[in-house]
């Protein structure tokens, strides 16, 4: 990233508050690569050397998978491992990019995903990738479609990524709240700038509903997260 670029994206941070807790986040999380941040015990070391080299793998693969791009992957995990979240739902498997960060962030927190896709073959190399990551026993895959899916789970889910169909967002969510998403967890749905107008109903609801705090983040300025708090009783 250059200079230019990252001073412009410090400088649109800092516009929203939601922004300024997440540089101090961000700058905290700016050298996992190299500050031994893979875990303290020689298998949590291991399971994150692998991870990092599955992701550079997808990275330079590309094609069309449409997965988060890399800041977005880091931020989930960060998200994960601050709020201890344990129990995790994820609409819109791909490929698993985003699921081996945030199966990342359950290494810290022992906690488990169930993650939904319904094209058999992008579920397939899913398994592939997270097995390959060291990282398959935080997974459970769910083949299909998640509107069907999603009232089979028993849940409750403490952070929720939905990443599939922007158009069923309104329907996920009421297949989701009030009983399955915990009061204190999260709910972030991806892509609420390069897809604000599909989204729109949705973010709209989110935005007054009474039970949840909701923001719009952005790491990249291109695109970003609907990320909404489900407050405690
Ligand atoms: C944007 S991609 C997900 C990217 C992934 N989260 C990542 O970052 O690696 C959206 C995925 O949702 C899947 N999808 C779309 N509609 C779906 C549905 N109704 N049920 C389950 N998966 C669906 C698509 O096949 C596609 O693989």
């Amino acid at each position: 990233m250059s200079a230019t670029h990252d001073r412009k994206r410090r400088n649109f941070l800092k516009t929203t508050s939601a922004g300024a807790a997440l540089l101090a986040m961000t700058k905290a999380l700016t050298n996992w690569t190299c500050s031994g941040a893979g875990g303290a015990t020689p298998s949590a070391r291991r399971s994150f050397e692998a991870a990092t080299r599955t992701l550079a793998e997808l990275e330079a693969k590309g094609g069309n998978f449409l997965n988060v791009p890399k800041p977005d992957g880091e931020f989930l995990r960060l998200l994960i491992q601050a709020t201890r979240a344990k129990s995790i739902l994820e609409l819109g498997t791909s490929h698993g990019y985003s699921a081996i960060w945030i199966s990342l962030g359950l290494e810290e927190t022992d906690g488990k995903m169930t993650t939904v896709e319904i094209l058999s073959e992008r579920i397939e190399l899913a398994k592939k990738h997270l097995a390959q990551a060291g990282l398959a026993h935080r997974v459970t895959f769910k083949e299909g479609d998640a509107h069907k899916i999603v009232p089979t789970l028993e849940g409750p889910f403490d952070f929720v990524f939905l990443d599939a169909d922007k158009d069923g967002l309104m329907d996920y969510f009421q297949k989701l709240y009030p009983k399955k998403i915990l009061p204190g967890g999260l709910l972030a749905v991806h892509n609420a700038i390069s897809r604000k107008e599909a989204m729109k109903g949705y973010l709209e609801m989110i935005r007054q509903h009474p039970d949840f705090d909701s923001v719009i983040v952005s790491l990249t300025m291109e695109d970003g997260f609907s990320l909404s708090y489900r407050k405690r009783a």
